[in-house]
């Protein structure tokens, strides 16, 4: 590893003032950059009124599109700025022009809103959805997810970390059979991207989605859409907007045109207010490396989990911790009583259902999840029937 001073990036965090948090996987924390970046926003708003568009805005979110391709080497041209998840996998799907005889495939531990966009577009016999079963919520098994993959597949969605386990996905086998049976893929990366590295050249994917509530530290309102050129030069999407215009500032209501870049999934105006810190969340993910950060939380998960299970509690992760993210789940019977207990001890988790969530990033320490192994434990001594 380089040597990083990660205790120079952690003072970024004011959080860690009054509160041990380890919750990443539902919220990334916002630094100083970030929280100035946003009044600097407000300032712009305040001073300029809608001169800002031309003075500061449209730069800033070329600005934001250059960061993300830099952290997944992409090309600018190939990443459009949608709202959310939901949007994007909407966008996608009405690109199909699925018949009923047609499949879409995701897995039961994929992100829901995957799941709920295939059903919606099935009751409209806009193609079948196939929901994948897991191994008992923790993996899913790719020979079997494979099986459900044939020549009437047209869209194949997974995740590469898992949000209910953070087990990691041999998505790889996955894609490879959905190309050969010329599906389209895409990459639910939210849990993943910033936290485990990626180069979508290398790999070779045809769209990837995150987003930067979590591992990006951009707070809400802001997914990055990565679309291959190649792959954009196929779809013209039916769910659009003026933002997806080839001529955008012809304000032509006469043609729809769309854009050669990945501005063609893109629909109406972005947040720019949530553009502003999501650009300083990239910029310290980049300056740090996404290296650094894997290598960094492989060793904060490992003191975690080798902690927990030396006191007995029941853990949802894989032998090799090469296969897993930085998100644990302890299993539970009672997980919001947990998550309050440990909240009056000032440390911030979450839960799912039938486990609590701990997910530590490159700002938490030793001491963060020591501190956590004791908090748990005592509560265990006091409560044994919770776990
Ligand atoms: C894997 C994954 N995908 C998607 C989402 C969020 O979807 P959306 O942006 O539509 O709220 C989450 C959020 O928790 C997630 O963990």
């Amino acid at each position: 590893m380089n040597h990083i001073n990660w205790l120079k990036y952690r003072e970024q965090f004011k959080t860690f003032e009054n509160l041990n948090y380890l919750n990443t996987c539902s919220l990334g924390l916002l630094s100083d950059n970030g929280r100035n970046s946003l009044l600097n926003y407000i300032d712009t708003w305040t001073n300029m009124g809608a001169s800002a568009w031309y003075s500061d805005w449209i730069s800033k979110t070329n600005a934001l599109k250059d960061e993300y391709a830099k952290l997944i080497n992409a090309d600018p041209d190939e990443i459009a700025i949608l709202p959310n998840v939901s949007s994007a996998i909407a966008v996608i799907l009405s690109c199909l022009n699925l018949t009923d005889k047609d499949e879409v495939i995701t897995s039961e531990l994929d992100f829901p809103t995957i799941a709920h966009n295939f059903k919606a577009q099935e009751s409209k016999g806009n193609g079948k959805a196939i929901i994948v079963e897991s191994e008992q919520m923790k993996y899913v098994d790719s020979d079997k997810f494979i099986s459900k993959i044939n020549n009437h597949t047209k869209l194949v969605v997974t995740s590469r970390v898992f949000y209910l386990s953070g087990f990691i996905n041999d998505y790889e086998k996955i894609m490879n059979s959905a190309k050969k049976n010329n599906a389209l893929f895409f990459l639910d990366d939210y849990q993943a991207t910033g936290q485990l590295p990626i180069d979508v050249k290398e790999k070779n994917i045809d769209i990837m989605i995150s987003g930067g509530l979590k591992w990006l530290l951009g707070g809400s309102g802001i997914v990055y859409m990565y679309v291959s050129r190649e792959i954009t030069k196929q779809l013209e999407p039916s769910v659009t907007g003026w933002f997806s215009h080839k001529r955008q500032f012809e304000f032509d209501p006469h043609t729809i045109e769309f854009s050669d870049t990945a501005s063609r999934f893109e629909t109406g105006t972005p947040a720019i207010s949530s553009i502003y810190p999501a650009v300083e969340g990239l910029k310290m993910i980049n300056e740090i490396g996404v290296d650094n950060i894997r290598e960094r939380t492989l060793k904060l998960t490992s003191l975690l989990i080798n902690g927990l299970l030396e006191l007995g509690f029941s853990i949802k992760a894989p032998d090799d911790l090469h296969d897993h993210a930085s998100i644990t789940m302890i299993s539970c019977s009672n997980p919001a009583e947990v998550v309050e207990t440990l909240s009056a001890n000032g440390i911030i988790v979450d839960h799912r259902p039938g486990s609590v969530r701990i997910s530590p990033f490159f700002y938490n320490t030793e001491e963060d999840i020591n501190h956590c192994i004791e908090i748990l434990s005592e509560i265990k001594n006091q409560k044994p029937d919770l776990f």
